[in-house]
């Protein structure tokens, strides 16, 4: 059987990844801080379990994590899919005017999150045989410093980093496993309402980011979570290490 976890289930890409995974027969295990029980329903040909977790909590992550590994150790697993989606772009603010805990947050969500459950699953199904795959998902931020976004410049330009050393890691010790980075470009999101209510002073493009949505540039979730899960169902042609972005897919 397919099994597929994948983080920030409960809105915005997460949702559509794991609802077109669903349609492809994958059993998805989301994470997020709320439910979402239109997935539950949804009445594919994959199920749906749901975990609350906050990500920012990297206790609460950590124990979560180890109840998914031990859940899905009963399971007989054909394949196992790992998506890193969550991510926070708050705090939107030039340096020097942010709060200590939203940093603290921040980190944790976008960067430690992902490292400690890479480490944690890498440890998990080391002697299983089962090839991994493991895709975070990634911004353009990573690669272009934003005026406002110092801190998710920065968390993503590390997850970048962190994924690739990774890649490099298992390709020498010859494991099968894949990580990739899965960049989706810019999506019709809470994200993109968070970052059109930022004032200029906190985020000096916002005017461009307003008008990405009123010209309808933002892309439907469904249409970028569609080029990702097509990849993630066509393993065998999966590049371990590669940078994919939905502009050069679609
Ligand atoms: N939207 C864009 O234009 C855009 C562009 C480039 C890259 N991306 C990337 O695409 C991914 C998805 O973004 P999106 O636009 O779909 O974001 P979104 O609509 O804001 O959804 C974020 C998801 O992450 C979860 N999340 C946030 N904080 C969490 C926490 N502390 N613990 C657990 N889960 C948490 C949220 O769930 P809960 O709130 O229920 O916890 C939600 O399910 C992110 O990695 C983002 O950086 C987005």
């Amino acid at each position: 059987m397919k099994y597929a976890v994948v983080t920030g289930t409960s809105k915005g890409l997460g949702a559509s990844i794991a609802k077109l995974l669903m349609e492809k027969s994958f059993h998805v295990i989301g994470l997020a801080r709320h439910d979402n029980p239109s997935l539950k329903e949804a009445g594919l040909p994959g199920t749906y379990t749901h975990y609350h977790v906050d990500l920012s909590d990297l206790d609460e992550t950590e124990h979560t994590f180890q109840q998914i590994i031990e859940h899905l150790k009963e399971k007989p697993l054909d394949s196992l899919h790992l998506v890193q989606n969550a991510a926070l772009v708050s705090p939107i603010e030039q340096a020097g005017k942010q709060s200590t805990s939203q940093l603290v947050d921040h980190v944790h969500v976008n960067l430690l999150s992902p490292i400690i459950v890479t480490n944690l699953w890498l440890d998990a199904w080391r002697d299983q045989n089962i090839p991994l795959v493991i895709a975070n998902v990634t911004s353009g931020a990573a690669n272009r410093s934003v005026y406002g976004w110092n801190a998710y410049c920065s968390t993503k330009a590390g997850l970048d980093r962190y994924t690739d050393t990774v890649a490099i890691e298992q390709a020498q010790l010859n494991t099968g496993n894949k990580i990739v980075l899965f960049d989706p470009s810019i999506m019709d999101t809470d994200m993109q309402g968070e970052i059109r209510s930022a004032n200029p002073s906190q985020f000096v493009d916002v005017e461009k980011f307003k008008a990405y949505k009123s010209e309808h540039k933002l892309r439907d979730t469904d249409i970028v979570a569609a080029v990702l899960v097509d990849r993630l169902d066509d393993e065998e042609s999966l590049e371990n290490g590669k940078y994919y972005s939905v502009k050069d897919l679609l």
